[in-house]
């Protein structure tokens, strides 16, 4: 195995001493960037995530016109309920559809959960090429959507500003809602742990639409699929959860065995470290919108945050995804102020 030349995101997550913290944006591979666009003009999208070099390809854009200090996979979280039988298309510029949506025990019962490692070959076939590729260079993540997120898809058919039909099922079809959760969560975890064992050197777990739930609710439908998939995953590689809007659930996950939580800027960095008790790696928490910021801006903003967080057990990103509108040269700036940053305490 070659050895990573950077490894300072898999040091955070193991709580080891860095000299800067690690700086990665979630989204980082696509829309903003210009040889991304020019991919998209010429093959439709699952194309790019289905065949291994594109795929490859895209990845690697951002680690080197970036200079991120990891690179994830490029795929979707959409690929899960493709190989679980469920039509999947994906129109540019308006987002994912699912035309049969689960609705009855008969479509949960024909819900495929096998064989992950034929149904998504295209995705560790990505990671070894990148992998190989990578030469070292930094760590790959590998990712999946948290079993929630990917309800609230199968549910409703396409995105959603409420999600209201999607908890409209979890709370009159309960006892449905809960196998369909569980069956997501078994081809998830096989699906993760595959990853780390073609290549990835660690997986974030997008629970994207968690902030949609009550902290009750995200009790009941998210966290326990949340804890099963990171406790069976833990022993194949690390495990970052990222259940955006969730800031009351971080005492409970910072107890979990995931080794790091991403946040989103809803929280404060200071309210998020008193809230788990300094125990776990944090990981975030930079409104996206303010990379639209002029760049000395952006760049304060970054130092401040990281002063906030504390340089150690600690990975720079955003709250959440990269925005398509986001200039090139102020994601570089983001990425520049972590690697500038220096550690007072060193
Ligand atoms: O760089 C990376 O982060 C890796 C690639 C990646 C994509 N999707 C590629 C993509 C990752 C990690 C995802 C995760 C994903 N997909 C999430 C969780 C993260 C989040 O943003 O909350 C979600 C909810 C999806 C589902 C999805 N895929 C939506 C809602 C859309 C359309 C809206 C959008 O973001 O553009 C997609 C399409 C998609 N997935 C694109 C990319 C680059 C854009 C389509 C295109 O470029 O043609």
């Amino acid at each position: 195995m070659t050895e990573l030349k950077n490894n300072l995101l898999l040091k955070a997550l193991r709580k080891e001493k860095v000299e800067r913290p690690p700086v990665w944006m979630m989204r980082q591979a696509g829309r903003y960037l210009p040889d991304y666009i020019k991919l998209r003009e010429k093959y439709d999208f699952f194309t790019r995530v289905q065949t291994p070099e594109l795929a490859t390809e895209i990845t690697l854009q951002p680690v080197h016109q970036i200079g991120v200090d990891a690179a994830i996979i490029f795929s979707d979280i959409l690929v899960i309920p493709q190989a679980m039988g469920v039509q999947v298309l994906m129109e540019e510029g308006k987002g994912p559809s699912l035309p049969n949506t689960i609705k009855t025990q008969k479509d949960i019962d024909a819900l495929n959960t096998s064989n992950v490692d034929e149904h998504l070959k295209y995705v560790f076939d990505a990671l070894a090429l990148t992998k190989k590729e990578l030469n070292g260079a930094v760590p790959l993540i590998g990712f999946a959507g948290a079993p929630w997120t990917i309800f609230c898809y199968m549910i409703e058919g396409k995105g959603s500003k409420t999600w209201d039909k999607a908890k409209q099922f979890a709370y009159t079809e309960t006892n449905l809602a809960h196998q369909l959760l569980q069956k997501i969560t078994t081809i998830t975890i096989e699906y993760l742990t595959t990853q780390l064992q073609s290549g990835a050197d660690c997986v974030q777990v997008f629970d994207s639409w968690a902030g949609s739930l009550s902290p009750e609710d995200f009790k009941t439908f998210a966290q326990p699929y949340l804890l099963q998939i990171t406790d069976a995953v833990k022993d194949s590689g690390p495990v970052i959860l990222f259940p955006k809007g969730t800031w009351y659930a971080l005492e409970d996950l910072s107890k979990s065995s995931a080794s790091a939580i991403g946040l989103d800027w809803t929280v404060s960095p200071k309210q998020a470290r008193a809230l788990t008790n300094n125990n776990i790696t944090l990981q975030g928490n930079f409104d996206p919108a303010k990379l639209l910021a002029p760049i000395p801006q952006i760049k304060k903003w970054v130092k401040e945050m990281i002063d906030e967080f504390g340089a150690q057990n600690y990975i720079a990103n955003l709250g959440h995804g990269i925005t398509p509108n986001v200039p090139v040269d102020n994601a570089k700036a983001f990425v520049e102020a972590v690697k500038e940053y220096k550690d007072k305490k060193n």
